[in-house]
């Protein structure tokens, strides 16, 4: 093997394509079938923490994970796609993508997918199912030829990438969140955590223990369910409240553009409830090819974005947004009082309402006029988003129902069966609807130094009586 040592490239340039030294290259690497076993695990992983992030997204009360979660499930699915891809090259049909590598590495999942507490699920992903995904990988690359296996090295190295932002946010989310005496309360589920993935042979399997005995279950014992109802944090108060109907503001053409910024802030934020709602129809929708999930997951995570679009407009603004009330009545009523599929339905029916001139065109249009250039960043954004959502709707909703005009009008059926409940949780004593606006209106102004327009800050008109399938009234997206 000297040759190695001293062959030389034309006049010295980078060999092999710049992928690796010779010498890296004359080693023998993984057989075909031992990398498409090991990729197969990573895929798994991959799958079932896209699983787990979406799943808990709806009843995390935590804004900021809420948001990450969209955000971590949405570049799994991503990584997903990408392995299923590698394994479709590699003499693999049939790829067998579905099976469970080993009982225990399922349970090692299943036990995080039911943690009791946030703290517990930061901890069982963040700080060990990424990392021992990320240990495979990096084995992977050790393991495997650069020459030969190339293709794998490249989806390797940018899941990694990505695999360290995702890490980077966990320790400091744990640093933010768990205390000692938390962290104390699971070290010995979490030693048990680890016992499941030696028994397992760790993510790629590389180190299966021959005699294996059989995984117990702790938390996982008791089977999965998932929690449709929404929570949110304690910056989100009155979350009943219906009182400032910001569409009727918006669309006022009578109203200056200027205050109108901060009605389209507010419908941005309030969007937080579209990941609520559409992590509840890619938990409970099964058996739809990978595309659909990572599709929807796309999407859910844009929502997930357009809410924090709303937050930062907000903050540059000097308006604190706690001031404005963003409610959880749709995410909440869809997934309390609708299937999946209904739930896809009303999503899809606005999402095409939002197509027309009045819709995203015009929002876009009332941020250049307002002459604020953040806002026309993000609404023109906002509506570059939404038209590939009417895209993906019509991809994956449509075909599940039929055809264009018989989806439509099942989408308008679902959503007006939907009827307002601005008097039942009035009367519930869950809200007396007050109007947030003013106090909203007149940070802006300090801000702008203009005194606030007289007729501007007496807008007072609520969302009682409008129908809840007018379109957009209380529905987000
Ligand atoms: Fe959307
Ligand atoms: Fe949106």
């Amino acid at each position: 093997m000297t040759e190695v040592k001293t062959y030389r490239s034309y006049r010295g340039l980078p060999m092999l394509a710049g992928l690796a030294t010779i010498e890296d290259a004359a080693k023998p690497g993984l057989s075909v079938e031992a990398c498409v076993a090991r990729l197969k695990r990573y895929h798994y992983a991959f799958m079932r923490l896209h699983e787990i992030f979406t799943a808990r997204i709806t009843a995390e009360p935590i804004y900021e994970l809420k948001t990450a979660f969209s955000h971590h499930a949405y570049l799994c699915s991503e990584h997903v796609a990408a392995l299923r891809q590698r394994i479709g090259e590699m003499r693999e049909p049939p790829l067998g993508l579905e099976e469970m590598p080993h009982e225990a590495l399922a349970i090692f999942f299943d036990e995080i997918l039911v943690a009791p507490t946030t703290e517990a699920l930061l901890l069982g992903i963040y700080e060990h199912a990424l990392p021992a995904l990320d240990a495979a990988l990096q084995r992977h690359l050790r393991d495997t030829n650069p020459l030969t296996d190339a293709p794998s090295v490249r989806v390797i190295r940018f899941a990694r990438l990505e695999i360290d932002d995702l890490l980077e946010f966990g320790r400091e989310a744990i640093t933010c969140l768990v205390s000692d005496s938390q962290y104390a309360e699971y070290r010995e589920w979490l030693t048990y955590l680890d016992g499941l993935l030696a028994m397992s042979g760790a993510v790629d399997g590389r180190a299966r223990t021959p005699n294996e005995e059989k995984p117990g279950r702790q938390f996982s014992a008791k089977p999965y369910v998932f929690n449709r109802v929404p929570k949110r944090d304690e910056r989100f108060v009155d979350v009943w409240n219906q009182g400032v109907n910001a569409e009727s503001f918006l669309y006022n053409p009578d109203m200056p553009a200027k205050p109108k910024t901060l009605m389209m802030l507010y419908k941005r934020l309030r969007e937080i409830d579209v990941p609520e709602m559409m992590a509840s129809i890619i938990t409970e929708t099964k058996g739809k090819p990978w595309d659909y999930y990572r599709d929807m997951s796309r999407q859910l995570w844009d929502e997930a974005r357009h809410a924090m679009m709303g937050e930062v407009g907000f903050v540059a603004l000097g308006v604190d947004w706690t001031k404005a009330r963003i409610t959880v009545n749709w995410s909440h009523r869809l997934n309390t009082e609708c299937t999946p599929i209904e739930r896809h339905a009303v999503l899809y029916f606005i999402e095409q309402g939002l197509m027309t001139k009045t819709g995203k065109r015009y929002e876009w249009e009332v941020g250049v006029e307002s002459g604020i250039p953040l806002l026309a960043t993000i609404q023109d954004y906002d509506w570059a988003d939404e038209v590939l959502h009417a895209q993906l709707g019509r991809l994956w909703y449509i075909p599940a129902i039929g055809d264009w005009k018989t989806a439509l009008e099942f989408g308008d059926k679902c959503w007006s069966r939907i009827l307002s409940n601005w008097q039942q949780v009035k009367d519930a004593g869950l809200t007396v609807h007050a109007n947030w606006w003013p106090d909203v209106y007149r940070q802006a102004c300090a801000t702008w130094g203009e005194a606030p327009n007289a007729t501007v800050l007496a807008f007072a008109e609520t969302y009682e009586g409008a129908r809840a399938d007018l379109k957009g009234v209380t529905g987000s997206a």
